[in-house]
């Protein structure tokens, strides 16, 4: 490493006009925390950790904490674990992803301004590693990410369940009336019984194995279970690697590149994972100043196979994925594709950590690049008179038979109207109609919920529907599936068409020409658009205000403007 440069607590001194004085300062209240000397002088890890009561996905956390820590003191470093916000998906409102910028922004300002030579970012549930990657990435500080690991699915009456799939077919089932209260009650008790990540291919596991493609985790870590006694000797590997960067850095701007991102986006397509995925992998590739163009997607999405049989779009669970192989499995099927010269935070190459590996794989789960399940990427960028600038739809988990047509438009004002009105009687609504949500977007006052995935009408759904074409400037969960179109951009709040569809309009989707159009003349979008009503006015303070007035849209991340290079 650079001699000149100190490291350790000689790192970045706190400034009180004399360097002397911080150091010894600093060595003071080191040794209150009972450290030795001997220890003090080493190279620090610090390790962001985000364990919260409000995060169950973290549970097992602390006890990967307290392994990454054993590892950096087994390779002569001296490790320091902080704390950052933490993001429990199902416990913020609006939505978690109006608090991935703020956790990066946390974890990127705690990088920089603590002295530590390397870090390990301990995440998982949704948005952490999206996070904890962005922040890393604008640090540049020698960094590995380790996720919790995916919870496992347990039986429960002759079948396997696992959050949160099962816990939206079973939900389903309920609304439809095929399953009582009390069955719907027993059921939720059963569907996230172990520490980790839902356990299917959403976005938590899908952002474990775009870390590990990136080649910012430690290979073949994605997958391992939670629970499973790997996980934790993983957490005293990583710790040990990020000893050796502390002395020989390799940083996230050698590792994150415009070929690793190809990479991750090829990944991406070949697990069926998240869409979700696309707009954090944006928003990671962005903080280096990568463009990740949807269009690039499109290319992408042509030309790589899916390959992995997981729920929603399948079978199987993420444990299956780490007995089937890993993602080293999917990984050594795309190798034609890959760049393969792409450096990776354990300092091989990408080639390099897949010639070293053995060719174990289960088929059931991981098929052949000649034998896919299927021959495209599992997700489509589209683009027409209703979405400009794109949008998203996940074709591996739609039903085929709804992708090319023309439909009446349902139109949901916002999340209220939605939850007022689609379950009433009288909802003029039929199964080939298209439910549109409006102002569900990056910058509305709902940030860009998982609401996507709008429900079946309740009538419909006892009818015995079960997907109809449904499309908005949402997210959807990762663990969702349907023929749901996401993303629209620009979104209704900030004046996208979107905005300007009404009641029995007609749209026409077509994936097979990556079209979405709103059948509606020129001329009457202007009268609509000049009768809009004003926008309302934006927060007052906080940092609602900074999320409003900075996110940018989908398909540049929804980061902040002002965090990009
Ligand atoms: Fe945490 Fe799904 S709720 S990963």
């Amino acid at each position: 490493m650079n001699e000149t440069q100190p490291i350790g607590l000689a790192r970045g001194l706190t400034q009180y006009g004399d360097t002397d004085f911080s150091l010894y300062l600093r060595r003071t209240f080191a040794r209150q925390a009972g450290w030795s000397t001997e220890m003090l002088q080493r190279p620090v890890v610090g390790i962001a950790q985000s364990a919260s009561g409000f995060n169950p996905c973290h549970r097992n956390s602390p006890e990967l904490v307290e392994a990454v820590k054993r590892g950096v003191i087994a390779a002569g470093g001296l490790p320091l674990d902080f704390p950052s916000i933490s993001l429990g998906e199902s416990f913020q409102a609006p939505t978690s992803m109006k608090f991935r910028n703020l956790m990066a922004m946390d974890i990127e300002e705690m990088i920089r301004s603590q002295p530590m030579d390397a870090v390990v970012l301990v995440g998982g549930c949704d948005k952490s590693v999206p996070a904890q990657l962005m922040g890393a990435a604008s640090a540049d500080v020698p960094a590995i990410q380790l996720v919790v690991g995916p919870m496992l699915p347990m039986p429960y009456q002759g079948e396997r369940l696992g959050a949160c799939t099962d816990c939206r077919r079973f939900w389903g089932r309920f609304r439809a009336g095929a399953i009582s209260a009390a069955d719907i009650d027993q059921i939720e008790g059963k569907l996230a019984v172990t520490a980790g990540t839902c356990g299917v291919m959403g976005t938590a596991s899908t952002m474990a194995s775009i870390a590990e493609a990136l080649g910012m985790s430690l290979p073949g870590t994605a997958a391992i279970p939670a629970v499973h006694a790997d996980r934790i000797r993983a957490a005293e590997a990583s710790g040990r690697r990020a000893v050796e960067l502390a002395l020989a850095p390799i940083r996230p701007s050698q590792v994150i590149t415009s070929a690793s991102v190809e990479n991750a986006l090829r990944v991406l397509l070949a697990i069926g994972g998240s869409t979700n995925a696309l707009i954090h992998l944006t928003a990671i590739a962005g903080r280096r100043g990568i463009a990740v163009p949807l269009r690039w997607l499109n290319e992408l999405s042509d030309s790589t196979p899916v390959l992995v049989d997981l729920k929603p779009t399948g079978q199987h669970y993420m444990s299956d994925l780490f007995a089937a192989g890993g993602l080293g499995a999917v990984l050594r099927e795309l190798a034609p594709l890959l760049h393969l010269d792409c450096l990776t935070v354990v300092g091989q190459t990408l080639g390099e950590r897949l010639a070293g590996e053995a060719p174990w794989v289960d088929r059931a789960v991981v098929r052949a690049f000649a034998e896919p399940i299927h021959p495209q990427g599992g997700l489509a960028a589209l683009f027409g008179t209703l979405a400009p600038n794109g949008a998203i739809i996940k074709r591996s988990a739609a039903d085929p038979r709804l992708f090319e047509r023309t439909g009446r438009a349902v139109v949901f004002s916002s999340l209220e109207d939605l939850a007022a009105r689609i379950d009433a009687p009288d909802l003029d609504v039929g199964a080939d109609d298209f439910l549109v949500l409006q102002n569900a977007g990056p910058t509305s006052a709902a940030a860009m919920p998982e609401a996507g995935y709008l429900p079946i009408p309740g009538k419909l759904a006892r009818a015995g529907i079960k997907d109809m074409v449904r499309i908005s400037d949402a997210r959807m969960s990762g663990t969702a599936y349907g023929t749901v179109v996401l993303h629209v951009s620009p979104e209704a709040a900030i004046g996208g068409p979107l905005g300007l569809v009404r009641q029995g309009d007609l749209i026409r989707l077509s994936v097979a020409e990556r079209r979405i159009d709103l059948l509606v003349d020129e001329a009457e979008l202007a009268l609509r658009r000049a009768a809009l009503p004003p926008p309302p006015p934006p927060p007052s303070r906080g940092y609602a205000r900074l999320y409003q007035s900075s996110t940018l849209q989908a398909e540049h991340g929804c980061d902040f403007a002002f965090l990009r290079p």
